[in-house]
């Protein structure tokens, strides 16, 4: 017997000497599940009793509980130091006065800058935000915009459809019969938004921004079209930049046109450094928007009274950015490179 009991005081013993040599609570662990594990060496010692005499176990078993307690005395000690050596490490690792590290500024997609200076400009002139939805109905995108069905214009805009009747907005235009069937004139909006075809090579991306304008009242003729345009194109590109309207055809205008704005590049020379200007292809002139007079049909589709007229134009956002920022490449805008994002901080 007496010998069972001085194997259980000996574990007191090589606990202590193995919670001197145990850095982290890894080995705190390891040393705990060793001795007094449910397969450990005090359990094991144990395990013996049943094979005592009778009248020596009561002994024995008293000297284990002692064990066993004071090995979790030590074991909680030695923890409790390890704990508070931990603590200081870490405090005296971390120098609250050092300066942070300040996260790197993120800065507006020149897509976003541009669709804020654009939306900027016209608010000034007391035109009102407007937005519609991406997914649009075919009424609004082509029908209320006076191409029905077999309309030959259709065939201008390659169309994503999801539905017979349901579409990817091809054009920021159908904001304009919205606005007209909610709203009565006087009405004066700007629509900046998404829009999509089906279109992909060098200067096609699927998906690109537009910004639709639409002012509608009594008296509303091409000479405000011309004053406002005019006004709004010198805000974004400085007000020696010339400006032209040229004749063209869309379904919803009547009469229709295409603004030119002087080439930024040659400064409208058509040449630079002795060459054809490779911006404007030597004309001198670059594309912008395209506008008019809106199409009485079109009043009609959203039931507007005979006695009011007005002007919409339709620009691209991206086009205005490369145009403004001197960009070559439309992916530009698509890829999202931060090298070329930065430049816009
Ligand atoms: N919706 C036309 C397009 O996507 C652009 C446009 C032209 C809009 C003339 C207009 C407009 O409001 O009057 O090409």
């Amino acid at each position: 017997m007496m010998n069972l009991v001085s194997v259980l005081e000996n574990l007191v013993g090589e606990l202590e000497e193995g919670l001197g040599k145990a850095e982290d609570a890894q080995a705190l662990e390891s040393l705990r599940v060793d001795i007094l594990g449910r397969k450990g060496r005090l359990a094991q010692i144990m395990s013996r009793l049943p094979s005592l005499p009778p009248d020596e176990r009561p002994a024995v078993g008293l000297a284990a509980n002692s064990v066993k307690e004071r090995c979790n005395a030590l074991f909680e000690e030695r923890r409790k130091i390890l704990a508070a050596a931990r603590e200081t490490a870490t405090l005296t690792g971390f120098d609250p006065t050092l300066p942070g590290l300040a996260p790197r500024r993120g800065s507006l997609h020149p897509v976003t800058l541009i669709t804020e200076e654009i939306c900027g400009i016209f608010s000034v002139m007391g035109f009102d935000v407007a937005a519609g939805p991406e997914v649009e109905n075919d009424y609004y995108n082509f029908e209320a915009l006076n191409m029905p069905p077999e309309h030959p214009a259709r065939d201008m805009q390659d169309t994503l459809y999801i539905t017979d009747k349901v579409l990817l907005r091809t054009h920021t235009s159908p904001v304009q019969a919205r606005a007209m069937t909610t709203r009565r004139p006087p009405l004066s909006i700007i629509v900046p938004g998404k829009v999509y075809r089906r279109d992909s090579d060098l200067t096609h991306t699927p998906m690109f921004h537009q910004v639709e304008g639409l002012m509608v009242d009594k008296g509303i003729s091409m000479a405000h079209l011309r004053g406002v345009l005019t006004s709004f194109v010198r805000s974004v590109f400085g007000v020696r930049t010339r400006v032209r309207f040229r004749p063209s055809f869309f379904p919803f205008t009547e009469p229709s046109a295409e603004v030119d704005i002087s080439c930024r590049l040659c400064e409208g020379k058509g040449e630079r450094r002795g060459e054809a200007c490779r911006v404007c292809k030597g004309t001198g002139w670059v594309e912008i928007l395209g506008c008019g007079m809106v199409d009485p049909a079109v009043f009609a589709a959203v039931d507007y009274p005979e006695n009011v007229s007005g002007f919409a134009f339709g620009l691209g956002v991206e086009r205005v950015a490369m145009l403004k920022y001197g960009i070559g490449d439309l992916r530009m805008f698509f890829e999202n490179d931060l090298r070329f994002l930065r430049q816009f901080a």
